[in-house]
């Protein structure tokens, strides 16, 4: 199956090139969008009025010698202008059938694989370890999650690498906290409890006191230069970090192909500059080695500092090295907020002039803020992600035991599970990435309107009258009976479930998963309005066989779609 809107769009350039042999319009992209608006076809193409002044020509006449150029296409019923020369498109409802039935009968629902053949590294998650995850970590790794599932599903393959902070200023901060309190007995027991309390109450120290801030850089210094009873309490923090991280990961649904921290290329480090400096991209300045960067506009990049550390840019450097070389990625893709949007900069220049070709690409969203203001773990004012997963669950268990009393208890806690869970993401997920999200519980435990519950409960919906049909009829198979779209509300829903392809492709190569949300939100509105309006189970023979099936495809959809966002589908609500 080719996408809809490119099969389109390539066909109006055509018919725009050949209505207008004198000028150059084959590599003009005439581009043919979906109709928004009732009564003006299926798509639309608005090329007339940016063509006007190339062709010398009004749009309207334009448009028309466009539409009565007798040009046919099979998916085309029939082409009208509209207003000043826009082109209203109506497609052929034999052929929107007929490509409902393909959809239905591919198990990938049409999506093609335009990635195949390339392989991207996906750079996503990624928290400093030894200190708990709040709700500040969740969008990287639920945004860089979602990209990953739409971008393996178009075809790429992915390597998702967990850039762990485990190597940074934090450790220093904590050790020194062990020396000054540490509890064998407290880390043994509650090891992230403990691990934040060394770190917090050892970082509220460096703040009035000068020594003890020399004594965390020192520590950090002696750690990086492989001291043994340093390495030794970092490896002990490392592990029970990672134990913990796990947990959540399962929680969240959420498994890496690779978990290689800052750690990982330490021993590069000293090459990494060496190499920068006999290439003559780095240079000697006020005792560190710094990277010069004024022909891209940007700050200099320090790769050592003058006390002989080495930065949090020095190592990405040796890690788009180790991936391009080792890993063989084509593309690197990197999700975190904003505020690295320079340090992404800098680094890509750096690449770039090392001559790696590969394709660098940041994809930065907005802070997650709670209303009132930002939160840090230093200052303690932080809500831990498990608590917010804990809580999700518990509000969703509450709705499940009330709209579903008569289902076993453990299977409600596995429902509720699903629907916190789903609701917590697609809160999230549902928002441009770009803007800054205030967190709300109440946004994020949504359980209606535009949220993952509410499509979870359209796809269960959905299910159950699928399975209440084949409890009447239990011996027909569908695939016998044609696609007939008969009703405008169910035409509708073809076209709509047709654009689906097209969506995954957009959100996953423009880094969107909120293309993808609206999408499923506004399906699951239409599916409604078609249920509502049109008999179903009651419906004639045939007519009923034909709306079961088209039913069929939009459950198919949703849920495709919503396990591309990570969100799972339970059979009921
Ligand atoms: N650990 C960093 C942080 O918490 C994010 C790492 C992102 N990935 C990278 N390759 N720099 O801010």
């Amino acid at each position: 199956m080719e996408l809809l809107d490119t099969t389109l769009s390539d066909w109006m350039t055509g018919v725009f090139a050949s209505c207008f042999p004198d000028h150059d319009l084959e590599s003009v992209e005439i581009a043919v969008v979906a109709t928004t608006v009732e009564g003006f076809g299926d798509y639309q193409c608005n090329a007339a009025m940016g063509l006007a002044r190339v062709l010398q020509q009004n749009p309207r006449r334009i448009a028309e010698s466009v539409v009565n150029s007798g040009a046919d296409h099979e998916a085309v019923e029939k082409l009208e202008i509209a207003g000043p020369g826009f082109i209203n498109i109506y497609l052929n409802t034999d052929w929107i059938a007929a490509q409902i039935v393909a959809m239905g009968g591919d198990p990938r629902l049409g999506v093609p694989v335009p990635g195949e053949g390339q392989r991207v590294v996906m750079d996503y998650g990624a928290p400093n370890i030894a200190k708990p995850l709040h709700i500040g970590h969740l969008r990287s790794h639920n945004i860089g999650s979602a990209i990953d599932r739409m971008l393996r599903f178009i075809g790429y393959e992915v390597v998702a690498d967990n850039h762990l902070g485990d190597w940074g200023t934090q450790f220093g901060i904590t050790i020194m906290g062990w020396r000054e309190s540490g509890d064998a007995e407290a880390l043994e027991q509650s090891p992230m409890a403990e691990l934040e309390r060394l770190y917090v109450e050892s970082y509220e120290k460096t703040k009035t006191d000068e020594d003890w801030l020399t004594c965390c850089r020192q520590e950090l210094v002696k750690l990086q230069a492989g001291d043994e009873e340093n390495t030794a309490l970092w490896r002990r923090f490392v592990e029970l970090s990672l134990k913990e991280l796990e947990r959540i990961y399962a929680r969240l649904g959420i498994r890496y192909d690779l978990s290689r921290g800052e750690s990982f290329y330490n021993d590069q480090l000293p090459d990494t500059v060496s190499d920068l400096e006999a290439r003559g991209l780095a240079r000697p300045s006020e005792g560190a080695i710094v990277v010069f960067l004024e022909e891209e506009g940007l700050p200099a990049c320090i790769v050592r500092k003058s006390d002989g550390g080495f930065n949090y840019a020095t190592t990405d450097i040796a890690t788009v090295r180790s991936r391009v070389e080792q890993l063989a990625a084509s593309r690197i893709i990197y999700v975190t907020d904003e505020r690295q949007q320079l340090h992404f900069k800098q680094v890509f220049a750096i690449a770039a002039r090392l001559g790696y070709t590969a394709s660098l690409e940041h994809v930065w969203f907005g802070l997650m803020r709670l209303p009132q203001g930002a939160f840090s773990t230093r200052e303690g004012n932080v809500i831990r992600l498990d608590a917010l997963l804990d809580e999700a669950e518990e509000r969703a268990r509450a709705v499940v035991a009330e709209s579903s009393p008569d289902i076993p208890p453990d299977q409600q806690d596995e429902i509720a599970r699903m629907v916190g869970i789903g609701a917590v993401k697609y809160a999230d997920l549902s928002q441009n990435p770009q803007s800054a999200v205030t967190f709300t519980w109440e946004k994020a435990l949504a359980l209606n309107g535009n949220s993952g519950p509410y499509l979870q409960y359209a796809c269960a919906r959905i299910s159950s009258v699928l399975d209440k049909y084949a409890e009447r009829h239990p011996a027909v198979s569908l695939a016998e009976y044609p696609v007939i779209l008969g009703e405008s509300v169910e035409r509708k829903l073809a076209v709509h479930l047709l654009q689906f392809a097209g969506i995954v492709i957009q959100a996953g190569e423009n880094f969107r998963p909120n293309v993808l949300a609206d999408y499923l939100y506004e399906l699951a509105g239409m599916y409604s309005t078609f249920y509502q309006n049109v008999p179903f189970l009651r419906a004639d023979e045939g007519v009923r066989e034909s709306r079961v099936r088209l039913c069929g495809i939009v459950a198919d959809v949703l849920r495709q779609g919503l396990s591309l966002l990570g969100i799972e589908t339970p059979k009921r609500i």
